[in-house]
């Protein structure tokens, strides 16, 4: 889709479908109208007066031009109470007035700029909110819609309807389609089959981001490298597939080597049946989503590439499938660890905290980082605890959490912190190993947690347990059913900020 940024007098020039974003107490419609084509401000004050129309937070309302009218439909977009506005109803706006056209054969689309003045933040929203809603994932669909649903949006223009100036809305626009753009491809490689994203896949994707960009680099670690680096935790989930594992390591270079770099590392199960631990089968499809944690990571990754942030950052991704055979992790094992700790299966399906406890030291480990971030489809409990409508936040360090939840806050990726107190760490005590793989009945997402926290030594650290936002079962404002890209716009956030 091509995004640009338009002068007010644009406005008499628009084609296709035109979005006007309305608060209630607006509702006689904003003065700026006066210069559209076509009369089209009288079409829509009698629009507003038949219906009734008040600008209540999503209500739309679409009026049709007049016959010889370029502009073929204006959609009204009510932007709700002035007291009540913020980037995040910015997107939902931008991402219904979307799903309100949907049905429409349009190709052009131009939107009046949301809000009371110019402000570079909303401008931002209203692309991220417009590119998200439109997601869809049909490559395996051998019959392309006939219908609508074919047809799509290939230009977007934002109308500074303030004004003539569009300077400072034009890297904002382009800041909201960097930040979409990886949260679109976190969705595509969580989207993708688990007979696809395989380990390898992922692997080469992560090729592909670094040869974009002269500041990647990439490294991948096979098997061979896994096992003669003794990640015994890793090594032992990855034993019961025959698809080869791969440690991703991605290095973004963007100020001197001096400076230590952030590290990211994200969980890359591209299947959890749960092993021996096997799972009940109801949707254990959903399972394939179990590298949500590594499609962020990517996500971000893609990103960087186009954005000119001048920090260090390492990407970390342990990937491979969990599976049940004769040569799985069997419930009584005991695992050495990269580490050298060692840690006793109880479940083979608390898979994803064993990968990420090797990934996690070794990442320290090579490359001493500043701070240390997970993201991992970690506990069906956090499910329990915050629905898909926040994000699990676990961490070692006061600063990050509250950077984290603040870059949440803006990005509409809520986070919510749980406390790891001593009674949750006594939970993983084992008879025989340093620790347990599970911690028994209650807090599960933090005796998840609480294992991690033996592999960050004094590294700021912060998990973040994404089961419950990594996907949807139904539609969800700017999300549309299925992988949400959960974490890159938030981990943006936080980088930029
Ligand atoms: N990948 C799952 C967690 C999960 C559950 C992700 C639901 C998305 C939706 C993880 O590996 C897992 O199986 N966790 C177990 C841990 C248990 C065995 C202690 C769980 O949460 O049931
Ligand atoms: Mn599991
Ligand atoms: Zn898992």
């Amino acid at each position: 889709m091509k995004l640009s940024v338009r002068t007010k007098s644009a406005l008499s020039a628009v084609e296709g479908a035109l979005i006007i974003g309305v608060f209630e107490e607006d509702k006689n419609l904003p003065g700026w109208i006066k210069s559209l084509p076509d009369k089209v401000d009288l079409l829509l004050k009698n629009a507003v007066k038949e219906d009734d129309y008040k600008g209540k937070f999503g209500h739309t309302l679409l009026v049709r031009g007049s016959a010889n009218s370029k502009i073929r439909k204006i959609l009204l977009i009510g932007l709700g109470k002035r007291d009540d506005w913020s980037e995040e109803q910015a997107r939902k706006a931008a991402g219904k007035s979307r799903t309100a056209l949907k049905s429409f054969r349009i190709r052009k689309v131009a939107s009046s700029l949301f809000g009371w003045e110019v402000d570079p933040s909303i401008a931002k929203a209203q692309v991220e909110g417009f590119i998200l809603s439109g997601y869809t994932f049909n490559k395996y669909k051998s019959k392309k819609a006939e219908n609508n649903e074919s047809i799509e949006i290939g230009s977007l223009e934002i109308i500074n309807v303030f004004g003539e100036n569009v300077a400072p809305l034009k890297r904002a626009v382009k800041l909201g389609r960097v930040f979409s753009d990886g949260a679109i491809l976190a969705r595509d490689l969580q989207a993708e089959p688990g007979n696809t994203a395989t380990p390898t896949y992922l692997a080469a994707q992560a090729r592909k981001i670094a040869s974009a960009s002269p500041r990647i680099k990439v490294k991948i670690l096979d098997k061979t490298k896994i096992k003669k680096l003794k990640m015994g935790a890793f090594i032992g989930v990855s034993n019961g597939s025959q698809e080869p594992p791969k440690l991703i390591v991605l290095e973004y270079r963007g100020t001197s080597p001096k400076h230590k770099p952030i590290a990211l590392v994200g969980k890359g199960i591209t299947f959890d049946s749960g092993g021996i631990s096997l799972k009940p089968g109801a949707a254990m499809e959903e399972m394939k989503y179990d590298m949500s944690g590594a499609a962020a990571v990517l996500g971000v990754f893609k990103a960087l590439s186009e954005l000119d942030l001048k920090e260090n950052i390492v990407g970390v991704i342990p990937a491979t499938e969990n599976l049940p055979s004769g040569t799985a992790l069997k419930p009584g094992d005991i695992v050495k660890t990269y580490s050298g700790k060692t840690i006793e299966i109880i479940n083979t399906d608390a898979e994803g905290r064993l990968v990420l406890a090797d990934a996690l030291s070794y990442t320290i480990k090579n490359y001493k980082p500043s701070r240390i971030i997970d993201l991992a489809t970690l506990t069906g409990s956090v499910v329990v605890a915050l629905s898909t409508h926040a994000t699990g936040i676990i961490s070692n360090d006061a600063d990050l959490t509250k950077k984290l939840i603040a870059a949440g806050e803006t990005t509409g990726e809520r986070l919510w912190e749980l406390p790891l107190w001593d009674p949750f760490r006594d939970q993983i005590k084992s008879d025989f190993a340093d620790m347990k793989n599970i911690g028994g009945k209650g807090g599960g997402t933090i005796t998840a947690a609480a294992l991690l926290e033996n592999f960050v030594e004094d590294t700021p650290w912060a998990h973040l347990d994404i089961a419950g936002t990594a996907y949807l079962s139904g539609s969800l404002d700017y999300s549309p059913k299925g992988p949400t890209g959960v974490g890159v716009r938030l981990l943006l956030e936080y980088l930029s900020g």
